[in-house]
């Protein structure tokens, strides 16, 4: 007899939320033999969604009110449409039941609870009369408790993560606060280039990604003196190489967010060119992270159409006129054909 702490085997906190209720309803599935099991948990306070099933049709989007949350596991034998119905409700219930509930004779149901608040319903069904032991019922609860315990963390994660991106964001709103000019530019530029990979077919992640990035890729010019980043006049060279060590500093400033790793040579690279002749690196073409590339185009735009210190802000036209100027040698050619298209069909 396989023992039940095998079933858990290499599910961790860092699956996705999604990976971790389909894999996990898969091995209760095995684990407990039953013909067909869903997972649903709470989209809203009020509205259930179904997150993962077996042996079901499809039941993604689908929105629903529970009944009542049991709070123990239950067991019907008989009757098992209005089983559940006690518990989904009228409309869910129906629906389970069109989709494949039909066959089963005997249902398991129980809850899922995080912080001792009811978070979601495990249902597992068999086709046949199934007698339930009193074995299944504790590895049912088992299983459920896991479950749990994978919210609860995975909500503290979220709360951890949360109050990080607020310090950021609170960095960053006092970088801007040194340059006038620079209000809101982190921002903008963030949501620029999160609508650029939006247009150029990135997944959710990487659009994340991007606009994290473009939140903090000038945090380390907190780093550079005022008497630098505020000079009216053109740089000297030595001042200019004071400049060049903000995107490093960007980067070291990340170290302590190991979840944002993956932005660290995003914003190292945004002022790297496409001809090879950028810093800190010196790298050219596609050795620079296309993220990078997209954000080295939209920060431009973004810096050309503000007022800075030295200068009037450009026209629309004029700055779309730059871009296309340098890209092939400034910019990827690619990502500043996709910016204009862009900025053209917003009008
Ligand atoms: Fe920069």
């Amino acid at each position: 007899m396989k023992e039940i702490s095998e079933a858990f085997l290499n599910l961790t906190l860092w699956m996705s939320y999604g990976d971790f209720m389909s894999e996990l309803l898969n091995r209760i599935s095995e684990f407990l033999f039953s013909d067909m099991s869903t997972i649903s948990v709470f989209e809203s306070d009020k509205n259930m969604r179904f997150v993962s099933w077996k042996g079901f049709e499809d039941l993604g989007n689908f929105l629903f009110r529970p009944k009542k949350i049991p709070v123990k596991g239950r067991v019907f034998y008989e009757e098992v449409l209005s089983g559940v119905r006690k518990f989904f409700g009228e409309k869910a219930s129906n629906f389970l039941w069109s989709r494949g509930l039909d066959k089963s004779k005997t249902v398991m149901l129980g809850p899922i609870h995080s912080d001792r608040v009811p978070t979601g319903i495990v249902l597992l069904g068999y086709r046949d009369d199934r007698v339930i032991t009193k074995k299944m019922l504790r590895d049912f609860r088992i299983f459920r408790s896991y479950a749990s315990m994978f919210i609860t963390l995975k909500k503290a994660q979220e709360r951890e993560r949360n109050y990080q991106k607020g310090v950021i964001t609170m960095m960053t709103s006092l970088l801007e606060m040194r340059d006038p000019y620079t209000l809101g530019h982190s921002t903008r530029v963030a949501s620029m280039a999160a609508n650029l990979a939006r247009f150029m077919g990135f997944d959710r992640e990487r659009i994340d990604r991007v606009y994290w990035a473009g939140i903090v890729h000038d945090i380390g010019k907190m780093g550079i003196p005022e008497s630098i980043l505020l000079k009216a006049g053109s740089l000297t060279e030595d001042e200019f190489e004071v400049v060049k060590t903000h995107p490093a500093l960007s980067e070291s400033a990340l170290s302590n967010f190991s979840w944002l790793d993956d932005l660290k040579p995003i914003v190292r690279h945004h002022h790297e060119r496409w001809d090879g002749t950028g810093y800190p690196d010196g790298i050219s073409g596609e050795d620079i992270p296309l993220e990078s590339r997209i954000i080295s185009v939209v920060d431009a735009y973004d810096a050309m159409t503000s007022d800075r210190i030295y200068r009037k802000a450009l026209s629309i036209q004029e700055a779309e006129r730059e871009l296309l100027d340098g890209a092939g040698s400034q910019f990827d050619p690619y990502v500043v054909r996709m910016f204009l298209k862009l900025l053209k069909s917003r009008g």
